[in-house]
Formats: C-alpha cells, structure tokens, sequence
C-alpha cells in the first residue's frame, strides 16, 4: 500500500539561528529565495504523500501562512502581469493537505513525534526532518517508501555512510544486508549518538523515516534517552524487537542544514546547481578568490 501521510516536525527553537530565529521559525529561512521547510514539502508531495502533519509550536505561525493562500498577494501579481511570480506563490500549499498539531513541551523528537499520533493512526507514515536537505534523482522518502512497500508496509530507517568520528551526531542503525538487496539492511538494533568507539557501523540516519503504527506504542513506553529526551531512536530500536524493520542507503546529496556551515554549503551549491544562478556564483566566487587570494 502507498505511503499517504507523513510527518515533519517544526517546533525546534532553531538556536543555532538567533537572532534570526527569535522572531523568523528556522524552518523559514531560505536557502536562496526558498525557504528550507519547502524543499521538505516538496519532497514529500514528490513522494506521493497525500496528507502532512506538521508538529508545532508557538511562534511557528508562518508556516502554516507560508503553505496557504495569499489572496492579496495573488491579486496584485495577477494585475501586474507577473505570471511566474504567481506560480511560485500558488502552487505548493494547493498539492498537499496540511494538519497542525501542537507540542506544548519541547520534549524530544520521540515526543514530538508522538503529538501526531491522533492523525496518523494505525497507518504507516513518513518522518521528513527539515534540517537536512536532501539531492536526489529519485525523492529520499519516495526510494524509503518503495522498500517498505516491497516489505509488507513495515519500517524502513533511510541511512548514509558518515565517517566513524561522525557518528555521535546521528541516530546510528546496526544490521545485516538483505541477499536479495545491497542496499537495504534488516536492522537488529539502532543506537541515539553514540561515541565512535561504540558505533556497531557507521551508518546513519539524517532524519528520513517510514514508520508502522506500531511506534506510537513504543513512544509511549521508551523512557527519556540522551539529552533527557524523549528519543526517537529509542522507539526505533524498541520497533525492532517487535517486528521487522529495515534500513536502507538511500541515493542523493545531504546538507545539513541545521548549522552556520552545512547552511553555507547548501546555499553555495543549490545556487551552483541552478541554471538560474550558476554564473553569478561563479563569478561571485572568482572575485573572492581573486580579493582574498585563497
Ligand atoms: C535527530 C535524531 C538523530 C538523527 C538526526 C538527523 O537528532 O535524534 O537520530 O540522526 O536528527 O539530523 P538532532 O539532530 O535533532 O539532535
């Protein structure tokens, strides 16, 4: 059965942003003149998902505006003649149903996650985690989604290779290759950050997951994990005890955009990768070379 619903959580503080972020939701700063929570939307209509949950906090009304209509603002572009102005602004919020539901307390993402649980139900879904960016041929959750699909609709955790230093960052996934797939795992156990000396791999998770169900009862059990947070992750592993669950090295580009670098990085290249915008970064970047000879 196709993966209809997901879930992208966006109540973050988005610290790493301030000040920006003390009045602007992170998730609305653009990487050019897109803001980041619309690569993920894209992503998941790209993917065939029907209906979005957005889990949120206060402050995160912009979002929501962001995705629904602006009449006036349609009026005016209509009246000026700028027609490709007005696709950009019409387009995205009409492909998608979007629900929000409020988490009250910044518990973790295993919590915020669980805040959508009244909407997804029994159904197995996608979580899209906005900080990471990914470039793909193919759509990160619609490559996920396929394997579920191929797998009895179970659990399939999207992982990449990172280096073993690298791995207290990430939710790191532990397994054995399918015979029949190289790409896909069945995944034993799945560990929140930890230290590189206690990695089982050094494969990880940037956020991208689809999930039976069944997780929302194991949400409702884990205890508080790292940070004394509510973890996913621990759910996760908690899943695989339970019922089969899968990973799989998903193929594209991330950028995580969740820090000062990884947002410069994707600016630099999602201007390179535009036809729109190539040569004046080109040109950009060759003055810099040329001024602070680099
Ligand atoms: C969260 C998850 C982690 C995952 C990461 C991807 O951590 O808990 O498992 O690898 O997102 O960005 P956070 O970055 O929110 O600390």
């Amino acid at each position: 059965m196709n993966i209809r619903k997901a879930v992208i959580p966006v109540a973050g503080k988005g610290t790493r942003f301030l000040p920006a972020t003390k009045q602007i939701p992170k998730e609305m700063i653009p990487i050019i003149n897109i803001p980041m929570i619309h690569y993920s939307v894209m992503e998941a209509v790209e993917s065939g998902i029907e209906q979005l949950v957005f889990v949120t906090s206060s402050g995160k009304e912009t979002i929501e505006n962001y995705f629904d209509r602006n009449l006036e603002l349609e009026k005016f572009l209509e009246q000026n003649g700028k027609e490709k102005e007005l696709n950009l602004i019409q387009n995205i919020g009409s492909m998608i149903e979007i629900i929000t539901v409020r988490q009250k307390e910044q518990l973790g993402l295993g919590h915020a996650i669980n805040c959508a649980k009244p909407i997804i139900g029994d159904d197995t879904f996608a979580v899209i985690l906005g900080d990471d960016l990914v470039r793909s041929k193919k759509p990160v959750t619609k490559q996920l989604s396929e394997v579920s699909i191929a797998n009895d609709n179970k659990s399939v955790i999207g992982v990449m290779e990172v280096p073993n230093l690298d791995t207290s960052k990430y939710g790191i996934v532990d397994g054995e290759f399918l015979d029949s797939d190289k790409l896909t795992l069945h995944m034993k156990a799945m560990i929140e950050k930890p230290r590189p000396e206690d990695a089982p791999t050094n494969l990880a998770t940037p956020g991208r997951y689809i999930l039976t169900g069944e997780i929302f009862d194991c949400l409702d059990r884990i205890p508080r994990g790292v940070g004394g947070e509510y973890q996913l992750t621990d759910a996760i592993n908690m899943l695989a005890g339970r019922e089969k669950v899968f990973a799989h090295i998903f193929e594209g580009d991330r950028f995580d955009t969740g820090n000062i670098e990884g947002f410069l990085n994707a600016t630099v290249e999602f201007a390179l990768r535009d036809n729109a915008t190539k040569d004046i970064m080109m040109n950009i970047i060759r003055e810099k070379i040329k001024t602070y000879g680099i």
